[in-house]
């Protein structure tokens, strides 16, 4: 067997500051999708993500609840675990940047561009609020010009601090952006970042010595190292970065960088020209995600609308939330959530079209034929157009999903659901089932319901782990099967052997009533 191709795939890592939103599954989910379809076309994985923990936000709070940084994170990023455990996130690896592999990494990468001559010291100017400990820029103060958080007057301070050399690497990046048309996804964003850096990069900033829940500066330790050059080194400290390991030359550089689009400045400019310092080949692919909008409007704490994602999981269920996220957004743009609509779409697709198909045809197999499928011996029109459908479907199905179109990959699995219902519609098995000169039809039709079945269950389990087992359980089908599948070599129809007894249907989506979900 050929050896399987490494593909690198990463989220954000995430700030430790506030619970985490929908919004903040919303990434992680997509991330998610894409990491299983990999794994399900045959490659060899590795799907990262993490938490973002320095700062002097984090430091400040940690003080006022009267704990240690490292306390108060832990907590939090306990909370972050058990939420990508119940929303079924299948990471490879868990980054903490509090880590001390991410600390060797961090002060590692600072020495080689030091001594390289692209960091260099030099003075910091900001706006500074005394009361709350904290710089901002000219564009984050308030309308009154003072302080954000406090509304207080701010006074301009110098300090000493260590810069990157941004600055030279901008022609070089842009080269690169223009050569590599698919580096930053979508072109929108691309566009976006073009202009950006045509109107000049500045030398970033990179150490602070106001606070110190941070990574020190090695050799010059009452400098922590700020934010970005802390937060967007954690994608090479799992894979062994400095450590000459065959893990680093497997997965480097990586595949994919999944990130909001507000953050996508920070992935396509800051991050290339620290890998280029580093002479590091760049990342091949960034894709900037829009964000979930909650009844048309941005969530925020302020605003009171921020949906708890727990919540939604113990109501609905993970898969229901995830099939939601991942077929109402299209990728790229912004979408809506809402309660109404995602009841709308668990009782019209999920209880409805899909969870009918597999009910309709167990119970269909067990009444006519005591569960037992048998290899079709006749082929009409309407049963090779079904079939047809099937292959169609699997190919249109992988090329969206290798092109990252998550949503309308699923829409098109749909389709297909909705095409087999009505196979049954006008295949009427009840009524071949009392006709003697129609039961080789019969049987093709229950096969054929099988196969269709057996398709469906493989091309939603990126999107829906565990109702596709369910599927496949109770088809009966061998577990082994499910877990070597792979979606691009498999045959699309058929794989069901002669004889094969299937399970009895359970439920999958119990429809949820409309009129009771009102009052609430
Ligand atoms: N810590 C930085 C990322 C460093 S990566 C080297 C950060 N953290 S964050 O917690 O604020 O955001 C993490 C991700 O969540 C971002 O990609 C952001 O776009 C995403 N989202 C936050 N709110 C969101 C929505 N309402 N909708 C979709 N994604 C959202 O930025």
């Amino acid at each position: 067997m050929a050896e399987k191709q490494p593909y690198y795939l990463t989220t954000p890592i995430y700030y430790p500051s506030a619970k985490l939103h929908i919004g903040h599954a919303y990434c992680t989910t997509l991330a998610d999708t894409i990491a299983r379809y990999k794994r399900l076309t045959g490659y060899d994985v590795f799907f990262l993500t993490g938490s973002d923990e320095h700062g002097q936000k984090i430091q400040q709070t940690a003080a006022a609840a009267g704990l240690t940084p490292l306390a108060y994170v832990d907590k939090i990023v306990a909370g972050f675990q058990d939420l990508w455990r119940r929303l079924s996130i299948s990471h490879d690896d868990f980054i903490r940047t509090s880590e001390e592999r991410h600390q060797k990494v961090v002060q590692e990468i600072f020495r080689r561009i030091y001594q390289k001559g692209d960091i260099y010291k030099g003075t910091y100017t900001g706006l500074y609020c005394t009361p709350c400990e904290s710089y901002w820029t000219k564009l984050q103060l308030n309308e009154q010009g003072c302080c954000p958080d406090c509304g207080r007057p701010v006074q301009e301070v110098a300090e000493e601090a260590y810069f990157f050399k941004l600055s030279k690497y901008a022609d070089r990046l842009l080269e690169h952006i223009d050569s590599h048309p698919d580096f930053i996804r979508p072109t929108s964003r691309r566009n976006e970042m073009i202009s950006f850096i045509k109107q000049g990069l500045e030398d970033l900033c990179i150490s602070r010595t106001s606070f110190d829940w941070g990574i020190p500066v090695p050799g010059d330790e009452k400098h922590v190292i700020y934010v970005w050059f802390d937060a967007l080194t954690n994608y090479l400290t799992p894979i062994g970065f400095g450590e000459e390991s065959e893990k680093f030359a497997r997965f480097w550089p990586a595949d994919l960088h999944l990130v909001g689009k507000e953050i996508v400045r920070f992935h396509t400019i800051i991050w290339p020209c620290i890998l280029m310092a580093l002479d590091l080949p760049l990342p091949k692919q960034v894709y900037g995600h829009g964000w979930l909008i909650v009844d048309g409007d941005k969530m925020s704490k302020s605003k009171g609308n921020v949906v708890d994602p727990i919540a939604l999981i113990e109501e609905f269920g993970a898969d229901a939330i995830r099939y939601f996220l991942l077929r109402e957004i299209t990728l790229g743009q912004d979408g809506n959530i809402s309660r109404d609509a995602l009841i709308t779409r668990i009782n019209a697709d999920l209880a409805n079209d899909l969870g009918n198909l597999l009910h309709r045809s167990l119970n269909m197999i067990g009444k006519f034929r005591q569960g037992v499928v048998a290899r079709p011996t006749v082929e009409g029109e309407a049963d090779k157009e079904l079939r047809q459908k099937g292959a169609e479907t699997l190919q249109g199905y992988l090329k969206d999903m290798d092109n990252l179109e998550l949503s309308e990959a699923i829409k098109n699995v749909w389709s297909f659901i909705s095409r087999t219902n009505k196979y049954i519609d006008e295949k009427t098995p009840w009524a071949a089932a009392k006709d003697e000169a129609r039961q080789a039809d019969l049987d093709t039709t229950l096969y054929n319901l099988t196969a269709a079945l057996r398709l469906v269950s493989l091309m939603i389990a990126p999107y829906m782990p565990d109702t596709a087992k369910k599927i496949w359980e109770q088809l009966a089908l061998p577990a082994e099967d499910f877990s070597a599948a792979n979606l691009k070599t498999m045959e699309s129809w058929g794989g069901i052997p002669d004889g094969h007894r299937v399970g009895t249907p359970t439920q999958l989506f119990p429809r949820i009533e409309v009129e009771k979900n009102k009052a609430r």
